[in-house]
């Protein structure tokens, strides 16, 4: 077993392993996107901060930037104790070590608190759940969930996923998910069930091997879109 959480925790990822896990091109970089359970990641100022269009929702944006931190804070310890505990189930050549990974935790959490205390009203930080998001169809042209659908498969059922992934198509034309493991480094067991469902549905589904990887095996991800004319 690799990590036990009893909630889903408020750990948050950069621009760049955002690019690295989603494999967004510099063209897709332009797209409108909206970044689901994006907590806080640094993904959306450190995009707009080079002229991005990107919308985050998360259920902590109810929270003011001090609060967040302070919540941050208090699962790190706990976070990296168990990863310390675990060196086998981590991938290390992107962060370098587990003081590496905790830095880089760090640096993204204050780079996500400054910008969301400047900018949590200007409509780019929605406080909001899976699996109902207030957006209009089609509003995105992607939406990105990283580190909650399918990494949380113990905490959240497959019709939770079900439904949020049908929300996030509705709103988006296209949808990526990383990563596809659980907490306990396994494939979601809910993976082929929701596989079946999209392709059923007509939506076009693949599994596309990434470059970036902390999980142990954790370097795929899933990406739905609609066929041409649907
Ligand atoms: C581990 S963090 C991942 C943050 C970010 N996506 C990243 O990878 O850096 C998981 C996030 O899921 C959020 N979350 C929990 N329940 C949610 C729900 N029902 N809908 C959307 N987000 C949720 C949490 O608030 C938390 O910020």
């Amino acid at each position: 077993m690799t990590m036990k959480l009893e909630n889903v925790v408020p750990f948050g990822r950069s621009l760049d392993e955002y690019r690295k896990m989603f494999a967004l091109s510099q063209c897709e970089l332009g797209l409108n996107i909206l970044g689901v359970a994006d907590g806080p990641a640094s993904f959306n100022a450190e995009l707009s901060a080079l002229g991005g269009r990107v919308t985050s929702i998360d259920p902590i944006y109810a929270f003011q930037a001090p609060q967040i931190k302070a919540q941050f804070e208090n699962v790190l310890g706990k976070i990296m104790a168990q990863v310390e505990a675990t060196p086998d189930d981590w991938v290390w050549s992107y962060h370098g070590s587990a003081d590496g990974l905790r830095a880089n935790r760090i640096r993204v959490t204050d780079t996500f608190v400054e910008d969301f205390a400047m900018r949590r009203d200007s409509g780019c930080y929605i406080a909001g759940e899976l699996p109902s998001l207030p957006f209009a169809d089609r509003q995105f042209d992607l939406a990105l969930c990283s580190h909650f659908l399918f990494l949380y498969s113990e905490h959240f059922s497959l019709e939770f996923h079900w439904a949020s992934i049908c929300e996030m198509l509705r709103i988006a034309n296209e949808v990526r998910i990383f990563p596809l493991l659980t907490l306990m480094l396994e494939k979601s067991p809910y993976l082929a069930t929701i596989w079946q469902r999209l392709a059923q549905q007509g939506y076009s589904v693949e599994i596309r091997r990434v470059e970036y990887q902390l999980q142990r095996g954790g370097n795929e991800m899933l990406v739905v879109s609609r066929m041409a004319d649907g």
